[in-house]
């Protein structure tokens, strides 16, 4: 049902989109790898689409020392039928209807302390250049020490300039940098991008 949905919402905007098909969990697994939130840690999520990352952060918040505790969680989606699905299927968790670029402001108002964790669905290689540096720069920022920034990139478009560029610029702005993959059994295979702040 989400595969339909998303192929609906990819036919209408192909840019922003990017994808036919939402994420695995194969791919979403990868993204959370070693990640281990605790209690007390919070999550911001770029581009949740129909929450396939999402859904994974959920699990391993329930199978992990954070049982009972409350996941403090922040999801930016521009799509507003996106939002109205992942607001069904986590309706504990806040979904903000607006755009990435506003991370700032937005984390003061639903007052989401520093986060662990930026886990980003964006399609990077799409977004004009100066707006992938402020999200970046900015994602940089806002990680507490130690914290993630996840993204990923899709395999087809590994040797095109706009994935080497953000290769390059993760590897340059975060403390570390390590890629992942590809993730062969996602639909398009993909690598992770995994920066630490
Ligand atoms: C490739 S889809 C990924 C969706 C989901 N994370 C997944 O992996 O299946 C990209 C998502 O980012 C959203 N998006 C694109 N640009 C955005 C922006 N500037 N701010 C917030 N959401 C954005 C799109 O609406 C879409 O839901």
């Amino acid at each position: 049902m989400h595969t339909m949905y998303f192929l609906s919402r990819f036919l209408r905007n192909p840019v922003k989109v990017a994808s036919v098909v939402p994420s695995s969990k194969h791919l979403a697994n990868a993204m959370l790898k070693d990640v281990n939130l605790q209690p007390g840690d919070s999550v911001l999520e770029y581009g949740p689409g129909t929450g396939s990352f999402t859904q994974q952060i959920v699990n391993s918040v329930r199978h992990s020392a954070f049982r009972g505790g409350r996941l403090r969680y922040l999801g930016i989606e521009r799509d507003p039928g996106f939002r109205e699905v992942v607001m069904g299927r986590f309706p504990d968790l806040d979904f903000h209807l607006g755009d990435v670029l506003d991370q700032r402001r937005l984390i003061e108002e639903y007052r989401l302390p520093r986060p662990r964790l930026i886990i980003s669905g964006l399609p990077f290689v799409s977004i004009p250049q100066d707006i992938t540096l402020d999200i970046l720069h900015t994602a940089r920022d806002l990680l507490v020490p130690g914290g993630f920034f996840r993204a990923f990139s899709y395999l087809h478009a590994w040797p095109t300039p706009g994935a080497f560029r953000l290769r390059k610029w993760m590897d340059e702005i975060f403390d570390s940098f390590e890629l992942n993959g590809p993730i062969a059994l996602n639909v398009p295979p993909a690598f992770v991008l995994s920066g630490r702040a």
